[in-house]
């Protein structure tokens, strides 16, 4: 029997790669998408979405919701004068819940794979040959033709030497998100993006959170005044311990839980907990795939090597997302999977990573577009900032948080948006106004003559812009 012919065959179905498979096939191309068992559902059926909707963005923002309404029943409603007490959680519900958040989504996938006539074709897929100017790709034994290949096997967690990840005790992100009970005592290893968010949910429902980073500085991406207020806010007001400068010697697990061995400087201390989150970055997923036998460049690090189109040294073999280097986020990796499909059917595309927006989903948040800056000092760039703190936010008074502020960097001498750091309520949400900005090079002037609706959080924006030409109106 002929195998199956598709214009397009997309290896790895999360937000990459389902992306670019719809996009692919709504541009008229013959398209199919492999997904393996990865996330499979209770009845074995193979889940898409990737990381992001399985174990990745939506499951831990589901849990840091809830997590915070519990937060805020307990803290924050007394002072709005609401008596709440016995407030209790079962994580059991909040567990389900997400699950059930994960399962709508997913299924949703589907949903548009049909709608868009994108072929699923589950299991693991594999190059296997060229021939014809067709990609050859097994997928569990049947093999299908393609004339162009994409890429998005993302990216699975970085495991240290001498800890075992079970995803039961020693957890990483897939364990972490299904905690059946809350921990007495969390033990999480790196002050990153994960180590902060899952560090924060399982502080607010009541664990003792020690958070041990190896480097010597706190978020050492983000601008160092937005670092400096989150430290502030999560080791003070908060009480997450987290201890930087740390070097892992050894980790145990024994009946009494785990014990890790470190050292800080001189000093070799003991942490005691009963569960250990291991959140130290990610690696991209590229093994089984038949990279090396059809002869497809990795670079040092084991990213697929990509131009800027997101094309691999192979002819018609594209990669896009977690695969690739960049920033291993879900839209950035979207934009990829669209910008690919479009090349791919002859028309332009172009992704800006200048202007790939960051979030922490903390409580405050934290969110950044363009450069902080200590990179601009370092640059020797001549730059002027604006920064408004919320406090001077009637919104943010209403809503009875003001921690944070908005800061804003522009070129000295053309005024053009260089950089914008939000930290607090919604900020991942403020943030997109200032995406806009840069992509459209826009300078601070122009968000300063633009009208924000009252009483909102974005005014704290527009105070900054106008900051920046040391003319804030209510600050
Ligand atoms: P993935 O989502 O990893 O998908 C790759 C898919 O390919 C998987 O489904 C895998 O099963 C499949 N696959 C791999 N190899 C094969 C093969 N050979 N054959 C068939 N299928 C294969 N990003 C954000 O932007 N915002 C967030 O809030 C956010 N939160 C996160 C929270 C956590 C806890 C984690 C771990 C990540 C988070 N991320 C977030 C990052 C985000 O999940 C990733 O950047 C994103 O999922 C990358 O998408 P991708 O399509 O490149 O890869
Ligand atoms: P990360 O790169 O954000 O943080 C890892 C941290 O671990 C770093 O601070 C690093 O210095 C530290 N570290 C590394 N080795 C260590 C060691 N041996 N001992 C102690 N500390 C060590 O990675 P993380 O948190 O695992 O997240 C992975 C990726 O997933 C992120 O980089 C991001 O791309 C994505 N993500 C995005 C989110 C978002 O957009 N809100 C949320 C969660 C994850």
């Amino acid at each position: 029997m002929a195998n199956k012919q598709f214009d397009v065959v997309v290896i790895g179905g999360g937000p990459g790669g389902y992306v670019a498979a719809i996009r692919a096939a709504q541009l008229g191309l013959s398209t199919a998408c492999i997904e393996s068992e990865s996330y499979a559902d209770p009845k074995g059926e193979v889940r898409l979405g990737g990381t992001c909707l399985n174990v990745g963005c939506i499951p831990s923002k589901a849990l840091l919701q809830s997590s915070e309404l519990f937060e805020q029943a307990n803290h924050s409603f007394v002072m709005h004068g609401i008596a709440a007490s016995g407030v209790t959680m079962d994580v059991a519900t909040m567990i389900k819940r997400k699950d059930n958040i994960v399962g709508q989504l997913t299924g949703g996938i589907k949903a548009l794979f049909k709608k868009n006539k994108v072929t699923l074709l589950p299991g693991h897929g594999k190059f296997v040959g060229r021939e014809d100017d067709r990609w050859r790709i097994d997928v569990n034994g049947e093999v299908v033709d393609a004339t162009h290949v994409i890429v998005a096997t993302g990216s699975r967690a970085r495991h240290l030497p001498g800890i075992p990840v079970d995803n039961k005790v020693i957890c990483d992100n897939v364990g972490a998100l299904a905690f059946d009970s809350t921990p007495k005592r969390l033990g999480v290893i790196g002050a990153g993006v994960i180590g902060l968010e899952l560090g924060s949910v399982w502080k607010r429902l009541g664990s003792e959170v020690t958070i041990l980073e190896a480097l010597p500085d706190f978020l050492a991406a983000a601008d160092q005044s937005v670092a400096k207020e989150a430290w502030k806010v999560f080791t003070q007001k908060q009480g997450l311990n987290i201890q930087l400068g740390v070097k892992i010697t050894k980790v145990e697990t024994g009946k009494k839980g785990v014990s890790v061995d470190y050292e800080i400087g001189d000093e070799a201390r003991t942490l005691q907990c009963d569960r250990l989150i291991v959140s130290v970055g990610r690696v991209p997923h590229t093994e089984g795939l038949g990279a090396e036998d059809v002869g497809l460049a990795l670079n040092p690090r084991g990213y697929i090597a990509v131009d800027s189109n997101c094309r691999t040294n192979l002819p018609n073999v594209w990669a896009v997302g977690d695969v690739v280097p960049g920033p291993m986020l879900a839209h950035k990796s979207m934009e990829e999977g669209v910008m690919v499909a479009e090349c791919i059917a002859g028309q332009k595309g172009h992704v800006n990573l200048d202007t790939v927006p960051w979030v922490i989903y903390t409580h405050p948040e934290i969110a950044w577009v363009g450069k902080t800056e200590q990179q601009l000092k370092n640059e020797g760039a001549d730059y002027r900032v604006g920064q408004i703190p919320f406090a001077a936010n009637g919104r943010a008074l209403g809503q009875g948080d003001t921690t944070g502020f908005v800061k804003m960097i522009a070129c000295a001498r053309t005024d053009r948006i260089l950089g914008v750091h939000v930290i607090g309520n919604n900020a991942s949400e403020l943030i997109a106004e200032a995406v806009v900005a840069m992509e459209f090079n826009a300078a601070s002037e122009d968000l300063a003559r633009i009208c924000h609706a009252h009483p909102t959080l974005s005014e704290a924006m527009h105070e900054a812009s106008l900051a920046v030409h040391k003319r804030a109106l209510h600050f």
